[in-house]
């Protein structure tokens, strides 16, 4: 088929989160099938390797007439594809910055461009009219391109056999406003009853998820625990109900990772400062010597025998850093070393710093985004923690698996899906997991993963063993959005 992926980010072009990794690989597992697929996104900065396409095109935004143009790289297979325009170009690596208004412009202009890529773009084969065409968006920021494939074209008989898939990576961020946002994306009047949506906390309000959601063919969320999650009030943040509706046209499907990226074997940030690239067959040694790599980059004693924990992802309240925090006072009256990494709310990128000058011997606070710190900690760690409130899919748990490095995580959505909590009568599992975010099942949690890994050498070999001959590539999970795509297109 001709596939479309349109999204806010791609990697490596452009990232903030899980969303930025899952359209820099789906796509090119789509192509390894055999299909044709093209990649459309922002171009937010310079990216060296696209080339102007020439093509300049004019859309409607609040009733001033803005000028697009397309740039173009061939990538592994897959068209990448950018859209030019003032409007994105000074977001460079902060893409989510600006008014409610502006966002909401920006996609308005996107998403508009977007869909016509097929005209404009036809890249060898796709077309307009085809088919054979679907598009996938992501997120509530290209939430409106099956409202405007709809409206704009299938409504009008164009492009009618044209499919759209909305995937929910996060349901959390919907693009709420006042109704009168409604006047932003020049749809026809009647169309604003897909937007209105009433909830307790927002009252009536404008909703673009929630117009998406219904306008598209399929939806698609990234594990089957949050496809059930969303459906319920906890989960699905006012949406539920239209969740619930269309759970007909509902799907979970758990990403893959990109196994060339985050591969013990290959991975480039493991080939210096004393750390090594290690596979199954050496993976004690190797691990063993990331673990004394990692210990002396972050100054803390080399010693083999101490658990090290670590901790990479977002500082807010949906990882669950609050219960690491909370869990401190124990953490540190064991012997153990805690390394934490990432950027996030003010408060607690301070509390980390404090914690780290409190516990100089076992804890670090790493406040800063960086991959080649992730990459170190996922090798040279025993042990990730992932208390996440909830995690649609979550990447971090399945790069640790990969680099016999064991999960301790919450078990919500994606986390248990892909965490089978270890069993030591059975010797199988993949880690721990606890099962309501509170700081003392966290604990008794670590307790026990901590136990088995001081006394139990040969059943933690095994847990590092199982983990990393999954197969977690994007194969199987690009068959199974296939399958999706299939039955778009044959639905009438
Ligand atoms: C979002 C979710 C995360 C998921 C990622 C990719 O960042 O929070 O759980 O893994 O999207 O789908």
């Amino acid at each position: 088929m001709n596939v479309i992926l349109v999204a806010a980010e791609c990697a490596p072009f452009v990232k903030t989160g899980g969303l930025g990794d899952v359209v820099g690989s789906l796509p090119k597992a789509l192509a390894r099938r055999g299909h044709r697929v093209m990649v459309v996104v922002p171009r937010y900065s310079h990216y060296a390797e696209a080339q102007d396409l020439g093509v300049r095109k004019r859309y409607k935004v609040d009733g001033q007439d803005m000028e697009v143009t397309y740039f173009h790289s061939y990538i592994d297979g897959v068209d990448f594809v950018f859209i030019d325009s003032p409007n994105f170009r000074h977001l460079q690596d902060n893409i989510y910055r600006g008014s409610r208004e502006d966002i909401l412009k920006r996609m308005v202009l996107f998403c508009k461009a977007a869909a016509e890529v097929p005209w404009h773009v036809p890249c060898g084969g796709v077309c307009y009219g085809d088919g054979n065409l679907a598009f996938i968006a992501n997120d509530w920021h290209t939430a409106l391109l099956p409202v405007y494939l709809k409206a704009y074209y299938r409504d009008h008989g164009i492009m009618k056999y044209t499919r759209s898939v909305l995937v929910i990576h996060n349901i959390a961020h919907q693009g709420r406003g006042p109704v009168d946002d409604f006047r932003y994306t020049d749809l026809p009047e009647h169309y604003i009853d897909l937007f209105k949506l009433y909830d307790p906390v927002g009252g009536e309000h404008f909703n673009i998820f929630a117009a998406g959601l219904k306008a598209a063919d399929r939806i698609v969320t990234v594990s089957h625990g949050y496809a059930w999650e969303i459906k319920t009030s906890e989960g699905g943040w006012g949406l539920h109900g239209i969740i619930y509706e269309n759970d007909w046209k509902l799907r979970g499907i758990v990403n893959g990772i990109d196994t060339k990226d985050w591969n013990p074997k290959f991975d480039v940030h493991l080939k210096s400062d004393g750390y090594t690239n290690y596979t199954l067959e050496t993976l004690q040694s190797g691990k063993r010597r990331c673990k004394a790599a990692l210990q002396k980059e972050l100054g803390f004693p080399v010693r083999e025998d101490v658990p090290l924990l670590g901790f990479i992802g977002r500082l807010d309240q949906q990882k669950g850093i609050d219960l690491i925090a909370e869990s401190i006072p124990w953490i540190v009256s064991q012997d153990v070393q805690l390394v934490m990494l990432g950027t996030g709310r003010p408060d607690l990128e301070d509390m980390l710093r404090q914690f780290e000058s409190q516990h100089r011997d076992k804890v670090r606070g790493w406040v800063g985004f960086s991959v080649k710190m992730a990459h170190r900690i996922t090798a040279g760690a025993d042990i990730l923690l992932m208390p996440s409130r909830f995690e649609p899919c979550g990447l971090n748990q399945l790069y640790a698996m990969n680099y016999g490095t064991i999960p301790v995580v919450h078990a919500v959505g994606g986390l248990r899906d892909t965490v089978k909590p270890f069993n030591p009568f059975e010797e199988s599992g993949l880690g721990w997991t606890f099962d309501s975010a509170e700081t003392n099942k966290l604990i008794n949690a670590i307790g026990n993963c901590l136990l088995t890994f001081r006394q139990y050498k040969q059943s933690w070999e095994g847990l590092q063993r199982r983990g990393m001959t999954q197969d977690l590539s994007w194969d199987n999970a690009a068959q199974q959005y296939e399958e999706v795509l299939v039955a778009a297109k044959y639905q009438w």
